[in-house]
């Protein structure tokens, strides 16, 4: 799940996350924004250390924001510098394909462990034309497949696949030997995420079609997190209503 702040990051790490996400998805949840655009380094720092601070356990992995890494390698290199000295984290999550393969190799060959972010890549959504599935055309998903083949080789630890075609999700998971982390991918990759506001549904836009609520049944937030850790290691969530298929 993602987590921006000490408290969640606690109650998160203690009901057995394993993997806590400072996504630049705050620029929305938690600033206000219609996209991730504006988020900053300094403030992906500033929460991520909150969130460091709350967890024990669970890995810490935290976005590079729009403009922190497109430039250069070396430029990512002081960006991702920054948010682990500073914030604390653990491995730095990067959004694009082959083109940003040179950087992922740049970091990692220094020492920066990476998480790579394939299909709906929201920093790129004004050239996607919205929030849309992305691979559900045959060549869409190819070059999707491709470009996990390429990160993979460059060094990236994880895969984060979001909004695409549960099918190609399948295939792309059993391409790779590092593990695939889905948000709107099916039930097929080897992990899932999904925005911790959307789950307690307490974002008030509409939540992605791929979320679910798990406020619903629950009578804590607590309970509604051990749910959703309980609904992902047993396979029951994501199920076919949060799944996209192909064109
Ligand atoms: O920004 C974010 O929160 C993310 C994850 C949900 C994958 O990128």
């Amino acid at each position: 799940l993602t987590a921006y702040d000490n408290s969640f990051a606690s109650l998160l790490d203690t009901a057995g996350v394993d993997m806590i996400m400072v996504g630049d998805s705050l620029g929305m949840v938690m600033q206000g924004h219609d996209s991730t655009l504006p988020v900053s380094v300094a403030e992906m720092v500033y929460h991520c250390r909150c969130v460091a601070r709350g967890v024990q356990r669970a890995l810490i992995v935290v976005d590079m924001p729009f403009m922190s890494y497109q430039q250069s390698p070396a430029h990512a290199l002081a960006s991702a510098g920054r948010l682990m000295q500073k914030g604390s984290a653990q491995v730095v999550k990067l959004e694009g394909g082959e083109p940003m393969a040179e950087t992922v190799r740049f970091l990692v060959e220094r020492g920066i462990p990476v998480c790579a972010h394939l299909g709906l890549t929201p920093q790129s959504v004004h050239q996607l034309g919205g929030y849309r599935v992305q691979g559900r055309e045959a060549a869409t998903a190819e070059r999707i497949r491709h470009d996990a083949k390429v990160l993979q080789q460059a060094g990236a630890s994880l895969l984060v696949l979001e909004a695409v075609p549960s099918a190609l999700a399948k295939v792309v998971t059993s391409d790779l030997e590092i593990p695939t982390i889905g948000i709107g991918a099916g039930k097929d990759c080897d992990g899932q995420v999904l925005v911790l506001q959307d789950m307690l549904g307490i974002y008030p836009r509409p939540s992605p079609k791929f979320s679910r609520n798990f406020m619903e049944n629950a009578a804590s937030v607590d309970t509604a997190v051990r749910a959703y850790v309980a609904a992902v290691k047993s396979g029951e969530f994501p199920g076919p209503e949060h799944s996209f298929q192909p064109a």
